[in-house]
């Protein structure tokens, strides 16, 4: 994976409404919130990974279209996408053959998907030119990031997160992305009435979801544990080789309370 991310421009920003614990734990003690030299623990690593002729023409060619560079400061979601609609955030779409499926199914809804992978962005700036979808934007960043600084509270109709990194390894498991903290940032971004829904193929990373995700104040389980799968989530890549694996599927949908 490799972000080829613009740099933060920097810049004051209004932060979220956030305890302190989790400012604490996105950012590291003794640093402003949002300062450019803030880190945490990536949920994802820089590798470089295979890319297509076809996917690399897009990045060169698309990306100026249909994506949004990061920055410090918050987007005019209206603007982005031309007109004022329910707005999904999806956190790492992959190849984003999902993605590319649900913003063709709900038309009326308006889908910014966040990935770091280069041949993953190259793929669906490709599906989006593809099926003229003009619904859909994408951020190329850590999408922790893109939440905390580019999101404003209480804005997003939902958001989707499917088959995030499990990090199977004991001490590997701080780079999960469903996390107390990030769990409090998510849902302070998501309007009252709008929901989360997450998706793993690994059962201990599900266990992890439904604890942290049923913690949360803000948020409320829409059934009593996992949910079954929507209409509108096809089955994605990762799943397909999770099932391939014999590992089951577990969805969760949380609503955000007011
Ligand atoms: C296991 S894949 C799942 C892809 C897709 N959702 C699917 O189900 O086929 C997880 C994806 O999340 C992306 N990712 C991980 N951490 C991320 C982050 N902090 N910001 C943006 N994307 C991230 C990875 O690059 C990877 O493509």
């Amino acid at each position: 994976m490799n972000t080829n991310t613009p740099a933060s421009p920097g810049g004051a920003q209004a932060t979220a409404p956030l305890s302190d614990a989790t400012q604490a734990a996105l950012q590291p003690a003794g640093q402003a919130p949002n300062s450019p030299g803030a880190t945490h623990i990536r949920s994802f690593v820089h590798r470089r990974g295979h890319i297509t002729q076809g996917q690399r023409d897009a990045l060169e060619h698309l990306l100026d279209k249909w994506s949004i560079p990061y920055a410090d400061r918050r987007l005019d979601l209206a603007a982005a996408f031309g007109r004022e609609a329910p707005t999904v955030l999806e956190i790492g779409f992959g190849m984003g053959e999902t993605t590319q499926q649900i913003a063709l199914a709900r038309p009326g809804d308006n889908f910014l998907g966040v990935e770091v992978f280069n041949a993953g962005v190259g793929s669906l700036l490709r599906r989006i030119e593809e099926s003229n979808l003009q619904n859909l934007r994408i951020v190329q960043h850590d999408a922790v990031e893109v939440v905390r600084d580019m999101i404003a509270p209480d804005t997003l109709a939902g958001v989707h997160v499917y088959f995030p990194d499990p990090w199977p390894k004991k001490r590997h498991h701080k780079r999960r992305l469903i996390q107390p903290p990030f769990v409090a940032l998510l849902a302070s971004r998501i309007k009252p009435g709008g929901y989360i829904h997450c998706a793993t193929d690994w059962q201990e990373y599900a266990v992890q979801m439904l604890e942290v995700l049923s913690a949360e104040p803000l948020l409320r389980n829409t059934v009593e544990g996992y949910a079954p799968r929507p209409d509108y989530r096809p089955q994605t890549k990762f799943e397909t080789r999770g099932l391939r694996l014999g590992h089951g599927v577990w969805d969760l949908i949380f609503q955000r309370i007011a």
